[in-house]
């Protein structure tokens, strides 16, 4: 029998398998069916002390593409598949207050499933490092097991907020610290991946105390330019602002990224979001090094919440550590990392001897035709 089972800074998890913060976690009554679905935990909408107002329209869009034309496009056609999510919604439109009062309830109704406070507030001045305090003490005292703290969102206009936090590693280090002073529960940090190299703010959030980073959120990037109506497919008077890309078109991205931390820190926690919608994708994070997954875009498109996608998540871990028995896995933790040490230099990488190579001829699609002569000069 699959041991689904997980502790993760410290904090039992019935399965490795959470809700990010995004709609499927923005009310108390999408949690409670979240849990109910089977989800291991959630990280709550991203709460802020005061109410934020959105754009006006649609918040989030779906971006499809056909196999014929690879056209990427928020229209809907018959035979697309999902290529991503684009959305420029803002943090939760709800403040603390309404916050407080649900996540006791939820976990009042819930007590062994993990509900992980999303936070945000600026940076600039020891009052903003103050309302970071105030946010992560209000939720832990309502019984949220943890805290994750949003350095992440890329649509943010201040300059010491969101992911703009996150490209800066003294603003990771210096908030992350204010938070470990009041915090009584675990601090996670979610960065941006819109940064040069993401291990150096890892390494300042954990200067600062982080018990985990958490990693992807959205990806900074605009939807297309529709060539009938010369409009952007998702605009208000005309006007767009850059929104975070998320679903399978960030997959091998949000890979990279978390490889590279993972090897940079293997002694330590780190939670892999970025495409998953089955456990093949989970499975990736895993053997990077994870000890959790966080998914978004398909749980939005499965009922809101993604009943059906816990199932295969579930299903198909069970199915691996079944497969895998022989090897002696039995949970998580037997398989954890099992790949991290695979990503290597470039120069590292063997090439072929001798005969076997064929000067870069081979015959690869998307090359032309190989040219002999070319080849023997
Ligand atoms: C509509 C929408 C709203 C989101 N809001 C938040 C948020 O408030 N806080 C946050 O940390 N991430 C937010 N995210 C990012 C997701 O939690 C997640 O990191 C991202 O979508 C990548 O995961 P996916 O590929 O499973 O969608 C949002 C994503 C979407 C699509």
């Amino acid at each position: 029998m699959a041991d689904r089972t997980t502790t993760f800074t410290g904090i039992q998890f019935e399965n490795p398998f959470l809700l990010s913060s995004a709609p499927p976690t923005e009310s108390e009554s999408n949690i409670m069916r979240a849990f109910e679905a089977g989800w291991g935990g959630v990280v709550t909408k991203t709460i802020g002390l005061h109410p934020v107002v959105n754009v006006l329209g649609a918040k989030a869009k779906f971006m499809r593409t056909s196999p014929d034309d690879a056209y990427v496009s928020m229209k809907k056609r018959p035979g697309a598949a999902l290529h991503s999510s684009w959305n420029w919604e803002l943090i939760s439109d709800k403040a603390l207050d309404w916050w407080v009062p649900r996540i006791r309830r939820i976990k009042d109704a819930f007590p062994n499933r993990a509900l992980i406070a999303s936070i945000m507030a600026g940076s600039g001045n020891d009052k903003e490092l103050r309302n970071w305090q105030t946010l992560a003490e209000a939720c832990q005292d309502a019984g949220a097991d943890g805290v994750e703290l949003n350095f992440s969102c890329p649509h943010m206009d201040r300059k010491d907020m969101g992911s703009n936090i996150g490209k800066d590693e003294g603003l990771c280090s210096v908030v992350t610290e204010a938070v470990k002073e009041v915090a009584t529960v675990p601090v996670w940090t979610k960065l941006t991946p819109a940064t040069q190299d993401i291990v150096v703010e890892a390494a300042a959030c954990f200067r600062g105390g982080a018990d985990a980073i958490v990693s992807s959120n959205t990806f900074p990037a605009l939807p297309i330019i529709d060539p009938e109506t010369l409009e952007f497919e998702i605009n208000v008077d005309g006007l767009v602002s850059s929104g975070g890309l998320g679903g399978p078109a960030i997959l091998p991205l949000s890979l990279c990224n978390m490889a590279r931390m993972c090897q940079a820190f293997p002694d330590r926690a780190f939670s892999g979001i970025g495409g998953v919608s089955d456990f093949a994708q989970a499975l990736s994070y895993f053997l990077l090094g994870c000890g959790t997954v966080q998914v978004c875009t398909a749980a939005m498109l499965d009922h809101a919440v993604g009943p059906n996608v816990i199932g295969k998540l579930l299903a198909g871990f069970d199915q691996f550590v079944e497969k895998h028995a022989a090897d002696g896995w039995k949970s998580l933790k037997d398989f954890r990392g099992a790949r991290r040490d695979r990503m290597v230099l470039q120069s590292a990488i063997r090439r072929p001897e001798g005969d076997d190579y064929q000067g870069g001829y081979e015959i690869v699609e998307g090359y032309a035709t190989p040219d002999r002569s070319a080849a023997s000069v």
